[in-house]
């Protein structure tokens, strides 16, 4: 891979259709914007459950160019089958998931529905298309706390702590039997680590749709005074500053990571199912983070040390050497440029969106 020129991949990949599902999420809006860059023709289908029309918009203004959005439900498929069965075709990437684990847990049906059920239904479908390269979004969930860090591909699966990484491991073994048992079929499935950030542009990023559990959305809050401090969970672990330790991974990075992916597909896999971890390789305390925010964008924030939260692991980064020698892919941006980004597109929603 990495022996083709942007160029060449740029021929390449020219005119070819990849369907976005979930194209107009977090990770979804930016991996299209990734693909364009790359000479691809994402096509999206996003009914909005958990995203803005008004990032099609975007999209279409940050690209320069049209792009097509069927807003419907991915498990829809009468609504986009004329493009699943289109020759230029060539590709999925499945973003469109369930994602809160706090949710997950009161109401686990919904995941296994959607994103597990769906998911069946969706493989159905393709299987009778010409669409022959499937990129799944996995979680490092999967390893829950591993023996070793950085964490390896190799390194045990544990058991799921939620319904919602259960519906992850579920996936990524239903696309493994799925792909060995049509060997025409190619398929990777992308453990990301922590995605934050925004895009560098500041137009597109992750919306603040409902009460945030993750760090960076709840670090956001506090500097906007939202809520009165952040809560840092637990400050008794063994780890250098006591707080936990995760690799966050700008979300620009993670959508190229997709593509390379997608190139993997179409150009040189001779596997019919890869798994690959996608991070920095770096471990950063909550601490850190924190204080990065806070120094990197000149802006105060409370904070307090309080319990442990249920289900955390203590610390968690990627080994990304196989993404690297697979993927040609190497994660580039700063913790500052992902606490910078993400501040100045919570200013930019805040004035052209009026989403505070
Ligand atoms: C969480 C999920 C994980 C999921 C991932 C998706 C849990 C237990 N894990 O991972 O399954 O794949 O999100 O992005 O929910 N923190 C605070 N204060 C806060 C929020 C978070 O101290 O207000 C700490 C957490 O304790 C953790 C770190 O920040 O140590 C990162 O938390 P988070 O962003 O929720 O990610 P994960 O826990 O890694």
């Amino acid at each position: 891979m990495r022996l083709l020129s942007v160029f060449t991949l740029l021929q390449m990949n020219k005119g070819k259709n990849i369907i976005v599902t979930g194209g107009l999420g977090f990770i979804g809006s930016h991996t299209v914007v990734s693909l364009i860059e790359n000479g691809y023709n994402p096509i999206i289908i996003d009914d909005c459950r958990n995203s803005e029309p008004f990032i099609h918009k975007e999209l279409e203004d940050l690209t320069n160019r049209q792009i097509e959005w069927i807003k419907d439900d991915y498990r829809n498929f009468s609504s986009y089958r004329s493009q699943l069965y289109d020759t230029n075709t060539v590709g999925i990437i499945h973003f469109a998931a369930y994602m809160s684990v706090g949710e997950s847990v009161s109401a686990p049906l919904k995941y296994y529905d959607n994103n597990v059920a769906g998911f069946v239904e969706l493989l159905q479908e393709v299987e009778r298309t010409n669409i022959k390269n499937i990129v799944f979004s996995s979680s490092c969930t999967i390893y829950g706390q591993p023996d070793e860090n950085p964490v390896s591909e190799h390194a045990p699966v544990q058991p799921p702590q939620s319904p919602y990484g259960a519906t992850k491991q579920m996936c990524e073994q239903i696309l493994k039997d799925f792909s060995n048992a049509n060997t025409a079929f190619k398929s990777i499935a992308l453990r990301y680590f922590n995605p934050v950030g925004a895009h560098h542009s500041h137009q597109i990023g992750e919306l603040p749709l409902s009460k945030p559990n993750n760090l960076m959305p709840a670090i956001v809050l506090a500097a906007q005074g939202k809520i009165e401090e952040l809560t840092i969970f637990g400050d008794d672990y063994n780890t250098p500053d006591g707080t936990c330790v995760r690799d966050y991974l700008h979300v620009e990075d993670l959508a190229n990571a997709h593509v390379r992916a997608m190139d993997f597909l179409l150009n040189s896999s001779t596997e019919n199912y890869t798994y690959l971890n996608l991070g920095t390789g770096k471990g950063l305390s909550v601490l850190e983070v924190i204080n990065s925010f806070i120094t990197e964008n000149n802006v105060d924030l409370s904070y307090k040390l309080g319990e442990r939260r249920p289900g955390d692991v203590e610390s968690v980064y990627a080994n990304t050497s196989q993404a690297e020698k697979v993927l040609g892919w190497k994660a580039e941006k700063t913790l500052k440029d992902m606490v910078v980004d993400v501040w100045q597109w919570t200013q930019y929603l805040s004035k052209t969106h009026g989403i505070n």
